[in-house]
């Protein structure tokens, strides 16, 4: 693996065509400067899940994994002027710097913020008759990756796309024998997809700034 030849193409891909702004910039520093965890998505892969958000037409998303916002910002943005993006987090400092970052990116009405355990405000969100979402992206602790696609189908409908970050792990997914939570919480994922009907699903591995890695994009037939 050659990490600084990933980065090197991704910073080539950014400058061409991926592109940035200044509330973008600052989202990232916002993760260094504080000494965030650095495993937002990439500039590249956070606008390819911005443009399957508006391919898709998807006018509600929910994603599970705020971190600072990056993700969040750049689906936001493609969301149409009613649309709405949830997006639950469990630190109560990586979702204040979340909040400040999408107030300084004029999403604050887009996009909602959700402080807890995911697993907890889950089921408030059904009660609160918030769905169905039309997509979904799990970027959280993996091990729960099992139960995080149970309640994005729960609160799904058919034609729903869901997209799980962080699938590959540089490969450590096909160790049958891995004692590491989140390769057994992603294995469980791929058993889970493997046998369930009302899902279509592929994976596809990356390579890029954060390294060698693939997410999962499913979609509910019924
Ligand atoms: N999607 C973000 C990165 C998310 S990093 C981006 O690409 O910009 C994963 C985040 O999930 C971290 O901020 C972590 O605190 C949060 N997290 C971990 N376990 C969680 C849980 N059980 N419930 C909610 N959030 C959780
Ligand atoms: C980790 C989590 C992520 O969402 C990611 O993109 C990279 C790494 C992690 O918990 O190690
Ligand atoms: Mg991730």
């Amino acid at each position: 693996m050659d990490r600084s030849l990933f980065t090197a193409v991704d910073d080539y891909l950014n400058e061409r065509i991926v592109g940035s702004d200044s509330a973008l910039d600052a989202t990232l520093q916002s993760i260094t400067k504080n000494g965030l965890p650095e495993i937002n998505v990439t500039a590249p892969q956070a606008k390819f899940l911005a443009m399957l958000v508006s391919i898709h037409g998807s006018q509600r998303v929910l994603e599970i994994g705020t971190l600072a916002g990056y993700s969040a910002i750049w689906m936001g943005r493609a969301l149409p002027k009613d649309g709405r993006l949830i997006t639950l987090e469990f630190e109560e400092k990586h979702a204040r710097i979340a909040k400040e970052n999408i107030a300084r990116a004029g999403l604050s009405s887009v996009i909602d913020v959700r402080l807890g355990a995911a697993l907890d405000n889950l089921p408030k969100i059904e009660a609160e008759r918030l769905g169905p979402f039309d997509f979904f992206f799990i970027d959280a602790d993996k091990v729960n990756n099992p139960n995080y696609f149970e309640w994005a189908l729960r609160l799904s409908r058919p034609g729903s796309v869901i997209v799980v970050d962080n699938v590959v792990r540089a490969g450590k997914i096909v160790d049958a024998n891995s004692t590491e939570e989140s390769v057994r919480g992603t294995r469980a994922l791929f058993d889970r997809l493997a046998t369930e009907k009302r899902v279509r699903a592929t994976a596809i591995q990356t390579v890029g700034s954060k390294g060698y890695d693939g997410f999962v994009l499913a979609t509910v037939t019924q």
